[in-house]
């Protein structure tokens, strides 16, 4: 073989051996290197055998170098290794890695010296920035080994301020654009760098700059990757602040909802019988005959001793009727001075007489279209009945001082607690009077002769005063509801209001109100003192039936509705009570009365 063709077979082996390595990238194929060069060596020259041996071991140290860089993904340490290698690999002095910042100003980045420190720490670098900025321009290499009299840098002043001599600088190159340069120089030495130390610094400049951009790649994916999970845990806090808003405004609209709906309750419930509490015959029988009143114009009477709810009674006719949308005036007649009686129902005229400075409607203008109830009508003087008498029959006002007559359409409701049609019988009250306002009648029983509606209008004031003060709501233990049950409660229901009031009130903190919370004189009233003596004369047998149905009633209440045990406590058979409870007609709860009694008291008030 020819020395020409061993020397490129020699070559291409070689090449071989470099591809093996490059691909294996390790060092393991040195020694197969090694054996190639060995069986070529008779066509090869010594030099030649040494300069391809020094060429594939700088190979390595360029795949080692590469390995190295490449493997390095922080930005910062990448620049800190490319310069060190630079420095190691290459005989220099000063070390310099520049990037180009955004503006395009050059940024010294990292610095090394011989002793792997910075050589001008604290100064701005005392290199050639003209060499510098020209390669990157040129995007080529720049190599001199005596600056100070090289002619192509005779105008850069650094160059000659600085002395500088034997100086190195390649860009560094990611395609086509140049993102910096590594700058190397020898200052006191002349001759220093060779055209192989210009390649390697190329080499490793291209590497580098490969993986600056894949580090900057990974520093702007972390940076993209914190921004990214910043803004979800923004969005996260402003879910959850959402969250919370909706759910507050979720909560403060079922508030709304749930007072709307108690206003809503209460508007529809106001003036309807759901505001007249109690079960009992005597109240239902009031509750039948409301049915049939309220949807005409008849005048109502109510009658029933005070606080019995003759107001409550007048204004569940109106707010149910026909007339519910407009005026309900109610007015206390007995509360009525004789000389003012006619401007109040009336009206005036301004000038009728001292005092009258302006026009004024009555009581009789201002319910016009809606209801007039006059309370306290047993208490009205004959002249003033009269009075009233005139305007319920034509149904016309003339304001006092006034000349004009006005047609009114006024629906009256009147009650007293007196009994009227006795007040006829005195010559105290016009006949022709009560009769015009006794269309119908409605008789309000008192509390004491429907002590079975007691717990429950007692349960009712609790509610309304814990809804009211917005404390929770309490519950009479059993003795102190007896104990209510037991009272004759003169004044009716108003008086039982007031103590339950009381109670609510005094029994603070505790959720249980026991007996020894009730007034004194409603806890000691004894069953004896409880029972009434009638006024007028009544015949004995009935009076005391009277009474034993009552205390049936209430030991029916105190023990529950236990038959057995209300008898025991009554001295009965179980049995002897079942026939009076049926006599009576007393349900187990004390309440509810029916058949016969039903129907006799239904005709009481009709
Ligand atoms: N059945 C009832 N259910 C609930 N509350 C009632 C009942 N009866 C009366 N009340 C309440 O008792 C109080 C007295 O009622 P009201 O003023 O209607 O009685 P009255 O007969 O007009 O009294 P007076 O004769 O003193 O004018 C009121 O607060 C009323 O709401
Ligand atoms: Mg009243």
């Amino acid at each position: 073989m020819a020395r020409d063709d061993k020397t490129k077979r020699a070559e291409e082996e070689l090449r071989l051996a470099r591809l093996l390595h490059r691909r294996a990238e390790s060092r393991s194929d040195t020694e197969e290197v090694r054996r190639i060069l060995r069986r070529n060596a008779k066509s090869l020259t010594p030099e030649y055998i040494e300069r391809l041996w020094q060429e594939y071991n700088d190979l390595l140290r360029l795949l080692e170098i590469n390995l190295d860089i490449s493997a390095e993904h922080n930005l910062s340490k990448l620049l800190d290794k490319s310069i060190d290698t630079v420095i190691e690999v290459i005989n220099a002095e000063r070390g310099y890695l520049i990037l180009l910042d955004r503006k395009g100003d050059l940024r010294f980045e990292v610095a090394r010296g011989i002793d792997h420190r910075e050589p001008d720490a604290g100064l701005p670098p005392a290199i050639s920035r003209s060499i510098t900025r020209r390669t990157i321009e040129t995007g080529r290499a720049v190599i001199t080994n005596n600056a100070e009299e090289d002619a192509r840098f005779a105008d850069f002043a650094s160059v000659q301020d600085f002395q500088l001599r034997s100086i190195m600088c390649a860009p560094l190159k990611i395609k086509e654009d140049i993102i910096g340069a590594l700058y190397v120089d020898n200052r006191s030495i002349k001759g220093n760098f060779s055209q192989k130390d210009l390649d390697l610094l190329e080499t490793i400049c291209a590497q580098a700059a490969i993986a600056i951009e894949n580090a900057q790649l990974v520093e702007d994916n972390l940076k993209q990757q914190r921004k990214l999970l910043a803004a979800k845990e923004e969005v996260e806090l402003l879910n959850k602040q959402l969250a919370e808003k909706v759910q507050r405004q979720s909560h403060e609209l079922a508030a709304v909802r749930r007072s709307l709906e108690r206003s809503q309750m209460c508007l529809e419930t106001k003036y309807n019988y759901d505001n007249i509490i109690g079960r009992s015959e005597p109240l239902q029988r009031v509750f039948r005959l409301l049915d049939r009143t309220t949807e005409t114009d008849v005048p109502v009477l109510i009658q029933g001793e005070s606080g019995t709810g003759k107001e409550l009674v007048a204004r569940a006719i109106h707010f149910n009727g026909p007339r519910k949308s407009h005026p309900f005036i109610s007015e206390n007649a007995s509360s009525i001075s004789e000389s003012l009686f006619e401007s109040e129902l009336f009206g005036h005229v301004k000038g009728a007489f001292t005092g009258a400075v302006s026009d004024r409607k009555g009581l009789f203008e201002l319910a016009d279209k809606g209801t007039l109830f006059l309370d306290e009508i047993g208490d009205l003087s004959m002249d003033m009945q009269s009075k009233l008498l005139r305007v319920i029959e034509n149904g016309e006002i003339r304001r006092v001082g006034g000349k004009d007559i006005h047609k009114v359409d006024v629906r009256i409701i009147t009650a007293t607690n007196k009994d009227p049609a006795a007040l006829v019988k005195q010559g105290l009250f016009r006949e022709d009077l009560y009769y015009r306002l006794n269309v119908v009648k409605i008789v309000l029983p008192p509390l004491r002769e429907r002590r079975e509606d007691i717990p429950l209008l007692a349960e009712h004031f609790l509610k309304e005063h814990a809804e009211k003060t917005g404390t929770p709501l309490k519950a009479l233990s059993p003795e102190a509801s007896a104990a209510l049950a037991e009272y004759d409660w003169p004044g009716n229901v108003r008086e039982l209001e007031n103590e339950i009031c009381r109670l609510a009130v005094l029994s603070a903190s505790s959720p249980v109100i026991t007996p020894e919370f009730v007034s004194p004189h409603i806890r000691n009233a004894t069953p004896s003192s409880t029972v009434t003596i009638p006024e007028q004369p009544r015949n004995l047998h009935a009076t005391i039936e009277e009474i034993e149905k009552r205390i049936i009633v209430k030991t029916l209440n105190g023990c529950g509705g236990n038959k057995s045990k209300s008898a025991r406590i009554l001295g009965l058979s179980r049995d002897g009570l079942r026939k009076k409870m049926l006599r009576y007609g007393i349900n187990t709860t004390g309440g509810e009365v029916t058949g016969k009694d039903k129907n006799n008291a239904e005709r009481e008030n009709e």
